[in-house]
C-alpha cells in the first residue's frame, strides 16, 4: 500500500512538476449561446437552458483534472472546518454552526463572461494555445477561474457574449448570470480581474463564514469605503467583479427582473443613463436595486477586506484576504495563478524529493570508503 502510494505520488509529482515549470494548456468551454440570445432578453422570458458540464468528456480533460484534484487533496479545506487563516495570517473564524454542510459539486457554476474578443496572442480565443511566456494577465485570471472550479468539483462556464443595444460591457453579466441560473443553483460570476487567494479555500467554506442561507438571492463584494465608491445616499456601493446568485432564493427573480430592466427607466427613471455610463450594471445595483429588498440576508454585502482588492493597493483597507480583485496592477494576476499552483506543487514536491535524501552526514571516511 505505502509502496503504491510513492508511486503514484512521484506520478503525479512528475507531471506537477512539468506543469509548475514548464508551462501547461489548460483547456476551458466556451458555452455556446443559445441562438434566440441575439436581442434583448426580457427577465421573465423562458430561455433553454445550458447544458451544466455533468461527466468530463475526453480522456486528456481527465487526466488533467485528475492531476488538479490530487495537487490539491492534501490541502483543501473543509466546507466546515471552524476556522482559517488566510495568506497574511489572518484568522477566520466561523460565527455560528455551519449551514452547508454537504458540497455543492455541480449545482454551482463559476462563470466569466466577456465581450471582447480576446483573440490576440496569449489570450483565451487565440487561435493559438498560450505559453506561459505570452499567457496574458486576463487569461490567467480567467484560467484560475476554471482551475479553481475543478478543485472543487464545481461547474464552470466561459461565456464569449455578444454586446446587445441595451446590455453592453457589464451588463452581459446579469443577462448571463440570470441565464444560467435555469441551469443551477448557484451562479458565482467573477471578472477576469479578480481570482481566489487561496484556491484550497471552497465557496461553500466562504458562503457558511457569510452566513449565506436558502433566503440569500444575492451576494456582492463591497467596494473600499472611500470616494469614488458612495452613491448618491452616501452609502458604499457594491462590485460585481465577485457575485453570488441563488437560483432558489424567493426574491431572485425579482431582483433579477427590476436589475435587468433597470435601465428602461420605466420604474427608475434615472437609471436610463447606466445604460452605457461607467459603472453601469453596478451602479443601477447599488442605486436603485439594493433599496428595494432591505431584508435582512436576501442582499448581502460581502466585507471588502475579504472579496475585494490586493495588498498592493495600500490604504484601500481591501486586501483580498479570500478573493483579489485587481483593479490597477492587472499585470500580478499572472504571479497570482502561479502562486495558487505553487502552494499545491511544492508540499508534494517536498515529499517526494525527501524519499531520494541519504543522510551520510554522520559517517567518516576510511580510506576510499565511508563508515
Ligand atoms: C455571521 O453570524 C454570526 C452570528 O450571528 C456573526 O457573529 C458574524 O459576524 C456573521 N458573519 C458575517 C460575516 O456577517
Ligand atoms: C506590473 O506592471 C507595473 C507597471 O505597469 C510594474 O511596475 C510591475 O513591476 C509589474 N508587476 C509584475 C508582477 O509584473
Amino acid at each position: 500500500m505505502a509502496a503504491l502510494n510513492v508511486a503514484w505520488r512521484r506520478s503525479v509529482i512528475a507531471v506537477a512538476v512539468l506543469l509548475g515549470f514548464f508551462g501547461f494548456t489548460l483547456f476551458f468551454f466556451p458555452a455556446t449561446v443559445p441562438e434566440d440570445l441575439h436581442g434583448r432578453i426580457p427577465f421573465s422570458g423562458d430561455k433553454s437552458p445550458v447544458e451544466p458540464a455533468h461527466a468530463e468528456t475526453s480522456a486528456d480533460d481527465l487526466s488533467f483534472i485528475n492531476i488538479v484534484r490530487a495537487l490539491w487533496k492534501p490541502l483543501a479545506v473543509d466546507i466546515t472546518q471552524k476556522s482559517f487563516t488566510d495568506r497574511e495570517g489572518n484568522v477566520h473564524t466561523m460565527g455560528k454552526a455551519p449551514y452547508y454542510t454537504k458540497k455543492l459539486g455541480k449545482k454551482l457554476v463559476i462563470l466569466d463572461v466577456d465581450t471582447r474578443p480576446l483573440d490576440k496572442e496569449g489570450e483565451v480565443n487565440a487561435p493559438e494555445a498560450p505559453t506561459w511566456e505570452n499567457l496574458h494577465h486576463l487569461s490567467a485570471g480567467i484560467m484560475s477561474h476554471y482551475l479553481y472550479a475543478k478543485i472543487h468539483g464545481y461547474d464552470y462556464k466561459f461565456i464569449r457574449s455578444p454586446e446587445y443595444d441595451y446590455q453592453q460591457g457589464g451588463w452581459t453579466k446579469v443577462l448571463m448570470s440570470h441565464e444560467l441560473m435555469k441551469s443551477y443553483d448557484w451562479v458565482v460570476t467573477v471578472d477576469s480581474d479578480a481570482e481566489f487567494t487561496s484556491p484550497e479555500l471552497p465557496l461553500e467554506w466562504m458562503m457558511n463564514y457569510w452566513n449565506f442561507t436558502s433566503k440569500t438571492a444575492i451576494a456582492m463584494a463591497n467596494d473600499p469605503a472611500g470616494e469614488p465608491n458612495f452613491d448618491s445616499k452616501h452609502n458604499v456601493v457594491l462590485n460585481t467583479g465577485f457575485f453570488f446568485s441563488q437560483a432558489k432564493a424567493p426574491k431572485v427573480e425579482e431582483i433579477y427582473k427590476k436589475w435587468g430592466d433597470c435601465t428602461t427607466g420605466k420604474e427608475y427613471e434615472e437609471c436610463t443613463k447606466w445604460t452605457y455610463e461607467s459603472f453601469r450594471e453596478q451602479t443601477a445595483f447599488s442605486e436603485h436595486i439594493r433599496y428595494d429588498f432591505p431584508e435582512e440576508g436576501v442582499i448581502v454585502a460581502l466585507p471588502c477586506a475579504q472579496a475585494n482588492g490586493f495588498p498592493e493597493a495600500a490604504g484601500s483597507g481591501c486586501t483580498g484576504q479570500f478573493l483579489k480583485h485587481f483593479w490597477t496592477e492587472k499585470n500580478l494576476s499572472k504571479r497570482q495563478l502561479a502562486d495558487g499552483i505553487m502552494q499545491a506543487v511544492v508540499p508534494q514536491l517536498y515529499s517526494s524529493f525527501k524519499d531520494s535524501v541519504v543522510d551520510w552526514h554522520m559517517k567518516s571516511v576510511k580510506g576510499n570508503e565511508i563508515w
